[in-house]
């Protein structure tokens, strides 16, 4: 279902009705947006309360201290999480924002509401919208600020919302990601009590540290047992989209009431509006599922797939991602014509379906410490230019690829001597390098021009079908001599000027793929994902640290935007052996890569790789569009993973089960499925054992044995098929 607005002008209130949730909002007396309800769908608009600013407790409460208002400017009373902050010329900033008006429309066949706020003194007009995903109990939240008044107002603080759950005192718990570079997507978990937990980024990109993302369910939290990966209680979960500073707050008062606000990092930032000039807020993507963490994944996942990945045209399928090879850790820098040519032949041999030629292919680039900026190929490597190894990796059957980080630069190369002033910097200050690059001040036309017609051309003259978009450093110095008035505006200018780099790329080129990669997942939101085909999940490719790391992205990302590879082992990262098999399988569960040497793999490994590549191609619809579960999360010393789609009418599963070790000999308990139709019959297909019959009731009740052989990293890939 689409979902549906329901509206009584009577009481001035509007239910966004999707399949199981409710997200109500009124107009009181005064002309204040109210937030009424957020959770389980509601029976009647009547259930509804009116919408009256409540009392205050005290003097110390009152106003609209508690009024759970939709649009919270800073203002009056307004005590907790306030949305928007403005400052006028004369000094004054004090906000006002009332109700104008509101339309129930539709947009691409989803329902959506705009309501429109003004504040009369400045006459700046608020548009909220908010969209409808019926079938997934998702809403898009978006705000719109326009100055109608003729003179100019400066933003100091606009968020995108403040959102609020059902007041309780019954213990919250709420799930964030932290990490580090290559340690992505750690899984938090902690109490929600009074107070606020504040999460944010303000190096100009998403980050590693946190992401914009998070969840509260409604669980007791114990340390000793966190909550299972469970398909069971009531989640709510919201994402900004949003590549740059973003900030996330959690707020709980005593009373229970808690508050989540998401938007643009309020730190350093100003943004100035002009009589006229109006201003688009990031969006937020919020949800509520009843049916646990599991009916989380699946619809934020299953929303990606169906509204926020880019498709050619707006109902073409998402064609399935292929399998690639990417270079990095097999030669890092060292890449020149005669051993890609090679990589490639051993990469097709395999069935691999793109080969991506990563760092180290330009000019002047032999370490990280020159040639970024100059996208040309180095004619050391390349003396023919990339064009034979292009039409040879074609030949081979297989896509190109190549890596590009276009907004950065090393000093040691031909753009920064010639446009010196082109990166952020103070004038009388030294410029800060990490990893020997400065970012380039993508807020300027020309430098954004330059970029376009660099990358376009590079597009235009060889026929890639991929780019891996890298990112290396966080932001310092972010100053704009020449226009120090917009100098706080850049933190958003850059990322707005990164998203229209992509659209005019993928206009001029629809068919190019692209990858989003950060020093692996540092730039892995919804933002980046409107515009780029999958993400470079971590450079930590060790498979025990991956099933971690991909456990966490599990929380939002689907499958098919997690690039994963098989990678050496003993190698970087990996002191350890890791059987092949489970490396594959790790790697699997995602969008299936190799980064390994090729030409160092034995014959076995050879045969592996071609078993297991091709039992992924014939997995990968059930993979990487297929409803996912966690079963058994890996931080319990062994993980399951159950994916599950009907492709051709006929209902799949594949079943990943990974275990640490098994020190005491102990069986696995048996795993237990989730989503079947109990009355069905299952079929497991394994490998040389007979077919072995099981009804869906069983399998989900008791569930299935797994034997896992011993020794560490044991893994196994289970495939069952419905048989009525
Ligand atoms: C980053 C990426 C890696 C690789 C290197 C190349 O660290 O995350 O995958 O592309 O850059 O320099």
């Amino acid at each position: 279902m689409p979902g549906e607005i329901q509206y009584d002008p009577a009481r001035s209130i509007w239910a966004l009705m999707t399949d199981r949730a409710t997200y109500a909002l009124g107009v009181t007396p005064e002309g204040f947006v109210r937030h009424l309800w957020w959770g389980g769908r509601i029976g009647s608009l009547a259930d509804l309360p009116d919408p009256r600013v409540p009392a205050g407790r005290s003097s110390q409460e009152g106003g609209l201290a508690a009024a759970h208002e939709e649009y919270p400017v800073w203002g009056g009373l307004r005590l907790r999480e306030t949305a928007l902050q403005a400052t006028r010329t004369d000094g004054t900033r004090e906000l006002d924002a009332r109700f104008v008006a509101a339309t129930i429309a539709e947009q691409s066949g989803r329902p959506s509401l705009t309501v429109q706020l003004r504040d009369a003194a400045t006459a700046l007009v608020i548009e909220l919208s908010y969209q409808l995903d019926g079938a997934r109990d998702i809403i898009t939240r978006g705000v719109r600020i326009t100055n109608r008044g003729d003179l100019p107002v400066t933003l100091e603080r606009a968020l995108t919302a403040v959102l609020y759950l059902p007041r309780s005192t019954a213990p919250r718990t709420l799930t964030t990601l932290a990490g580090s570079w290559a340690a992505e997507a750690q899984i938090q978990r902690q109490p929600v009590v009074p107070g606020i937990i504040a999460l944010d980024a303000r190096h100009g990109l998403a980050g590693h540290a946190s992401v914009p993302w998070c969840a509260i369910s409604a669980r007791e939290w114990h340390q000793a047992t966190p909550p299972d990966v469970g398909e069971h209680g009531e989640v709510y979960f919201a994402t900004l989209a949003w590549s740059g500073n973003w900030l996330l707050r959690c707020a709980t008062t005593v009373d229970g009431d808690t508050s989540l606000a998401l938007g643009l990092n309020d730190h350093d930032f100003a943004w100035t509006l002009a009589g006229g000039d109006t201003f688009d807020l990031p969006e937020v993507v919020l949800g509520f599922a009843d049916d646990g963490f599991d009916g989380m994944r699946q619809r934020i996942q299953s929303h990606i797939r169906a509204h926020i990945l880019p498709r050619v045209a707006v109902d073409a399928p998402l064609p399935p991602r292929p399998i690639l090879y990417n270079s990095w850790e097999a030669t890092y820098f060292a890449v020149d014509e005669p051993g890609q040519m090679r990589l490639a032949e051993h990469a097709a041999a395999l069935g691999i379906e793109l080969f991506v030629v990563d760092d180290g292919w330009f000019k002047g680039r032999s370490l990280d410490n020159a040639g970024l900026g100059d996208w040309t190929p180095d004619p050391a490597k390349f003396p023919r230019g990339l064009t034979p190894l292009i039409d040879h990796v074609h030949h081979l059957g297989m896509r190109f690829g190549l890596w590009v980080e276009p907004e950065m630069v090393n000093p040691d190369s031909d753009l920064y001597r010639a446009h010196a002033d082109w990166v952020y910097h103070f004038p009388d200050r030294p410029r800060s390098e990490s990893r020997n690059q400065l970012v380039l001040n993508l807020a300027r036309d020309d430098v954004r021009d330059h970029l376009l017609r660099v990358l376009d051309d590079l597009l235009s003259r060889s026929a890639i079908d991929f780019i891996k978009w890298d990112m290396n450093r966080p932001f310092s110095e972010v100053g704009w001599p020449a226009h120090p008035e917009l100098a706080r505006e850049i933190w958003v200018r850059h990322a707005r000027a990164v998203y229209s780099l992509l659209d005019a790329l993928r206009a001029r080129h629809p068919r190019v793929n692209f990858e989003s990669c950060a020093s692996g997942g540092g730039r892995a939101d919804l933002g980046m994902l409107r515009r780029t085909d999958e993400v470079w999940a971590s450079d930590n490719t060790r498979p025990d640290a991956r099933l971690t790391i991909q456990e966490g992205w599990s929380f939002f990302l689907p499958a098919r935007v997690v690039a994963s590879w098989v990678t050496d082992a003993p190698g970087w990262m990996r002191r350890h052996e890791y059987p092949l098999a489970f490396r594959f399988h790790v790697a699997m569960l995602g969008t299936l890569g190799i980064g390994g040497n090729l030409l160092e793999w034995d014959e076995d490994e050879m045969a592996a790789a071609r078993h297991w590549i091709a039992r992924y191609r014939d997995l990968r619809p059930v993979i990487q569009d297929g409803r996912q579960y966690w079963l058994a999360s890996w931080q319990h010393g062994w993980a399951a993973v159950q994916y599950l789609a009907e492709i051709d009418a006929q209902e799949r599963i594949a079943l990943f089960v990974f275990r640490r070790d098994n020190p005491f000999d102990f069986a696995l308990p048996p795993v237990r499925l989730r989503g079947l139709d109990p009355a069905a019959t299952y079929v497991v297909t394994g490998e040389g054992a007979p077919p072995t019959r099981y009804t869906g009731a069983w399998l989900m009740a008791h569930g299935i044995d797994v034997s896992l052989s011993d020794g560490p990293y044991a893994s196994q890939l289970i495939e069952l098929i419905r048989r009525s």
